[in-house]
């Protein structure tokens, strides 16, 4: 909630500060000087950003930023060292990751991590829990890639990158998701399918659930996104609203490059 009497013009540096956008909206996610370490090198240095529920924020920068790490650190894979991690009003902050996904955080992993030996029907059952949020419906994964239906039967080894990763993503789906995190999920695949993707991220969005967007293709990615997050470095460089990213290439080619 937005607190009485902020003057106007915070709006910016709320942003900037990774709050949301809308300040009607609490949000689900919350890091606060975040750092993180693989061994003894540290990777992220005070990584702070939120999500809502019903928002998208993209988390954009160059190879080996810290993105995935990021992820890693919500989903208390690379947990984080120093700082807080919250989730639907819980510190999650030194959770195992078992108990930090039946909470309702959904991933979608850079490499998948379908099991190859059993079929795609397998995988998906085994995916299926209950949270305080929605379990999508297997009907409603065939609606949106509507090429899994006849896959079900297929080990998953046999599949192609594109099958695998509408596997993946129907996974975290079925997993009754209030936040899910999506690495690179346009990575490699045919057009058609990096749109049924991004379609995905925005009936989740429509659906009030929360998204953490890690994207290299930031044309995708600002086409949804409501906010963004540049990363350089383990720190996040730059906060700001997509829309000033989409509108001033200048700031793209500052902030991205490109
Ligand atoms: N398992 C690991 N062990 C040691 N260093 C790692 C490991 N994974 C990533 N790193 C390092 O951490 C930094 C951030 O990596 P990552 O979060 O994967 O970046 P991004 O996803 O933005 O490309 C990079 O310098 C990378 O080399
Ligand atoms: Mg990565």
């Amino acid at each position: 909630m937005s607190p009485p009497g902020r003057p106007k013009g915070s709006y910016r540096s709320a942003q900037r500060e990774g709050t949301p956008v809308s300040d009607a909206v609490a949000p689900i996610l919350t890091l606060e000087g975040v750092e993180s370490f693989y061994g003894e090198t540290q990777v992220l240095f005070g990584t702070s950003l939120s999500v809502a529920p019903g928002e998208v924020l993209a988390l954009l920068g160059p190879n080996g930023a810290g993105k995935t790490t990021t992820l890693r650190a919500v989903l208390g894979l690379t947990p984080a060292r120093r700082g807080r991690i919250r989730f639907d009003g819980a510190d999650i902050t030194r959770r195992p990751t078992h108990e930090i996904a039946a909470m309702g955080v959904g991933w979608v992993p850079d490499d998948r991590r379908i099991f190859p030996t059993l079929t795609v029907a397998r995988n998906l059952e085994i995916a299926r829990k209950r949270t305080r949020f929605r379990a999508w419906q297997m009907s409603e994964c065939f609606e949106i890639f509507s090429a899994l239906e006849v896959l079900m039967a297929r080990e998953c080894e046999n599949l192609s990158g594109g099958e695998m990763q509408m596997v993946a993503i129907a996974r975290a789906l079925l997993g009754a998701p209030g936040l899910v995190l999506f690495d690179e999920p346009s990575q490699g695949l045919a057009p058609k399918v990096v749109q049924d993707v991004m379609a995905t991220v925005l009936r989740l969005k429509s659906e009030g659930v929360a998204v953490l967007l890690v994207e290299q293709n930031v044309a995708c990615a600002l086409a949804v996104a409501d906010r963004v997050c540049v990363m350089q470095g383990g720190r996040i460089a730059h906060a700001c609203a997509a829309r000033e990213l989409r509108d001033q290439p200048a700031l793209q080619r500052h902030w991205l490059g490109i």
